[in-house]
Order: C-alpha cells, then structure tokens, then sequence
C-alpha cells in the first residue's frame, strides 16, 4: 500500500505515468467514470481548505466513486481529544483512500503509520502539500510542454509556504532549473532548502525586488503572504501587500511567462492581471481535479499502465 506525504514519494518516471493519466482522464472522462464505483474517499480536513478539499470530492465523483469526510477539526471528536491516529484507524473502518490537512507538520505522517487505507497529505502546517506540487507540475508540463530547462521565480511567503517547499523539492530532480527566490527578509526561504540546493549545485539567488528579476522568468509562482501562520499580527499587516503584481509590472515579463498560484489569492494579484494570456492560475485549479482523480485511481492500487 503506497501512502503520498512528498511529492518524492514518486519518481520523475512515476509521475510522468501519473500526468499521462491525467491527460488521459481530462480527454477521456467516460472512460474512467465507474472506475472507481463503490470505493469511499474520507477527506479529513482540520484546516480551511476550499480548492484541495473540493477538488478531492470532484475527483472521486467523477470516478464513480462516493465522499464522507469533515471539513473542520471544530465539528469532529478531535475537538473532544481524539487523536490523529485513533481517527485514522476509525476512518480506515469507513473508507478506502483518506486526504487528510493539518495544521501541524508530520499529522498525515503520523496516520499513514498505522493507517490501513492509503494516506494522502492535503498539507501539513508550514511543511508540504505535495498535491499542490503535483497540480503545479501538470499544469507546467501541459502549458509549456516540459518539466526541465527554465526559470523560475517564486515570489512571497517563502518560510511558511508549503506549495513553496514542496515544489521545490519535486523541480530539484529535473535538469537546468534555475531558482530565483523573491521575498523579503522576514520571509526567505528556510535554511535547509538552501543547503539543500548547495548540496546538489543547483544554481538560486534571492532577492527581494520583484521588478530587478521579473524580465529573467519563465514561470512566476505567486504566494500569498499567510495570515495564520503569523505569532504577531503587526507583522502580519507590515508584510502582507509587499508584492502585488499588476498589470504595470506585467509589462517587464517576458511574452510567454506563466504566472502560478496555488490560490486563494489576497492581494498578491491583481484582478486586472487575470485578463492577461500569462495568468495561469485559473487553469491551474482545473488541472488540480484531473491530477487528483489520477492520484486516488493509483493509490487504489491500479496502475495507470493497466489504463492506458
Ligand atoms: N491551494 C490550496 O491548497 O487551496 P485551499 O487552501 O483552498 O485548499
């Protein structure tokens, strides 16, 4: 039984076999909407979610199959003190494949170690959130057509962002990526993704003007500077519209730069950018559903070899 807490937890080969089927399920829906009839997905969410949560669901109907879950840590018994372990062993009970967010690190970790059912980290804390990854990757490799050689910036909370963290993790292992990291001080990149990036000679440089780097970047990924993972809500309100992309700045980038997000959006973007060809984060959000519903058919221990 494979769990997924990284997007490492799959090889560069296994996740090419994972967007194909995705690209397949995209064009072919039909062929796969009873493939999972029968199956349950529980989605466990003890934080906010509307696009992870919401994109399991409509991945798992759109495979035939049905969807019990919580959306709230208030509404479930961990409000009484249930732990995260003895809710998984009761979830495996009632379900075949579990997404499960949480606000600290290593939670979902923790319930694939005594899970019966497959696991699925939905983000954990500052950590990951490497279904975010897998959407950002097909939804690249679908737009530009590949998954190596280029520039990319990531632009915002790059401490708390997990979507950060984990893409990172996952473009490390293709050939010619440059990283440019965009933030203020307060909110760089941690340490161990920098000695990390040493470690393997991948080249990076971090900067704090958006404007100094935009014109060099063939993807941009916005984040949004994150209200709950701040201590002090000065700081909070001191960092939190320190980029805003507009249609202004737009003009700096390159004719054919995408521009990500993992959304939800603040102010990070403004809405006039969303007109713009470049914008990708609308598309990106559809993208999500067909990774996911590839992802859950997988880990329901069918290969996408068996499919295709
Ligand atoms: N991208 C993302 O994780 O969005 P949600 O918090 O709405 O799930």
């Amino acid at each position: 039984m494979r769990h997924l807490m990284s997007p490492l937890d799959f090889s560069p080969q296994e996740l090419n076999e994972l967007f194909d089927l995705a690209t397949d399920m995209e064009q072919n829906p039909e062929k796969y909407q009873d493939s999972c009839k029968r199956k349950i997905l529980a989605t466990c969410f003890y934080e906010p979610s509307t696009r992870t949560r919401l994109s399991f669901e409509a991945a798992m109907l759109k495979l035939g199959g049905n969807v019990i879950g919580f959306s709230d840590a208030a509404s479930s018994s961990a409000s009484k003190g249930e732990s995260v372990s003895d809710t998984i062993q009761i979830i495996s009970s009632y379900a075949d494949i579990c997404a499960m967010r949480h606000p600290k690190e290593g939670a979902p970790m923790v319930a694939s170690s005594i899970s019966s059912i497959p696991v699925i980290n939905a983000g954990d804390g500052g950590h990951q959130h490497p279904t975010q990854t897998l959407t950002d990757l097909l939804t690249i490799r679908s737009l530009k057509g590949r998954l190596d050689n280029f520039t990319i910036g990531l632009c915002g909370d790059l401490k708390f962002g997990r979507t950060v963290h984990s893409l990172i993790h996952a473009l490390m292992r293709y050939p010619n990526i440059q990283f440019v990291f965009i933030s203020p001080d307060e909110l760089k990149i941690p340490d161990y993704l920098v000695d990390l990036l040493r470690e393997k000679n991948i080249p990076y440089k971090e900067v704090i003007k958006l404007d100094d780097v935009l014109p060099s970047l063939d993807l941009l990924y916005m984040t949004r500077v994150q209200k709950e993972r701040f201590f002090n809500e000065e700081d909070y309100v001191r960092l939190k519209d320190f980029y805003i992309l507009n249609k202004e700045k737009m003009k700096l980038a390159k004719e054919d730069m995408l521009i990500l997000h993992p959304l939800p959006r603040v102010n990070e973007i403004s809405v006039e950018v969303d007109e713009d060809p470049r914008a990708a984060y609308f598309k990106q959000v559809q993208y999500g559903v067909y990774v996911r519903m590839a992802l859950i058919y997988t880990l329901l221990n069918k290969t996408s070899k068996e499919v295709l």
